[in-house]
């Protein structure tokens, strides 16, 4: 890519995080009375359908919120060990669990917050170790918090996928988070795709949080490839497409000095 290019790009960007002007003249879809999109996706009609267990009551969750804050930090370094399915269902729930809802079916009410209650995620999760589960990347089911399989990734694709990040290909579990762009621009025409991107933020730190105070590890991952991701997730690519990524996994203190090698260059290069 040339300088050219990456100017052309980079201003592309700026102007998308801006908010110039709020316009009454701006009609969206929804001022039109188009018809709603769908609040989540369903399951696939000819595909199984996994409940996942709801009693968190039982998992051993540290409870307090200043701790929880405190010790946050992005985790790198996981052990062999397997997630249990109450974990991973807990973490699915704190990343896009759905709580109630507004009117019949005006919009869900989730664990995160999002612009209009618009919710404009499907979340899928890829199993290496899980108890209870097959290795698969599977469909996470909000409507229903239910997991349907989806597809299989060799151990190569996977890394494909992860840009070469090889610390997150060993994570137990990798939480891919896709956009479903008309659930939000329904509401919010131009301004959609930027409200959205700030509904992710929302979404990765719950799981962050919930993470730690299962005393896991998680880490976001913005340096993907979106193409390989969207096929091993079977979507289009343009009605729906990979927005973000969080590998979670089991972690011991020992880790810690490991964790700390990956910013061995900030002493090296005394920054
Ligand atoms: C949106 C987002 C994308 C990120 N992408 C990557 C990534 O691709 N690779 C990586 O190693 N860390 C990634 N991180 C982790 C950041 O490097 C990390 O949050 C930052 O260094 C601050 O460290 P802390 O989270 O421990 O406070 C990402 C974090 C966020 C929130």
């Amino acid at each position: 890519m040339d300088e050219k290019e990456i100017k052309t790009l980079t201003d592309i960007g700026r102007d998308f995080m801006k908010c110039p002007v709020w316009s009454e003249t701006l009609l969206s879809d929804q001022d039109k009375k188009l018809p709603q999109p769908e609040l989540y996706h369903e399951a696939d009609t000819d595909s199984e359908v996994l409940p996942l267990p709801r009693n968190f009551e039982d998992l051993d969750l540290n409870e307090n919120l200043f701790d929880l804050l405190c010790s946050r930090k992005s985790r790198r370094v996981y052990t062999e060990e397997a997630l249990s399915l109450l974990e991973l269902s807990f973490l699915l729930w704190s990343a896009q669990g759905v709580k109630g809802r507004r009117g019949e079916k005006y919009a869900t009410l989730r664990t995160v917050p999002s612009g209009g209650a618009r919710h404009g995620f499907e979340c899928y999760v890829e199993v290496t170790r899980v108890t209870g589960l097959e290795p698969g990347i599977y469909h996470y089911l909000a409507g229903s918090h239910a997991l349907e399989l989806r597809n299989r990734q060799t151990e190569e694709e996977r890394l494909q996928a992860l840009a070469g990040q090889k610390w997150a290909a060993r994570a137990p579990a990798i939480l891919y988070f896709t956009a479903v762009p008309y659930r939000f621009e329904w509401r919010y025409t131009i301004h959609a795709h930027r409200i959205a991107l700030v509904d992710l933020g929302h979404v990765g730190e719950n799981l962050y949080l919930a993470a730690e105070a299962l005393k896991l590890g998680t880490c976001g991952i913005g340096a993907f490839t979106q193409s390989h991701c969207d096929k091993v997730l079977k979507v289009d690519g343009d009605n729906e497409f990979t927005v973000y990524l969080q590998p979670v996994g089991r972690v011991k203190d020992r880790e810690e000095s490991e964790e700390a090698a990956f910013y061995s260059f900030v002493t090296e290069e005394g920054l």
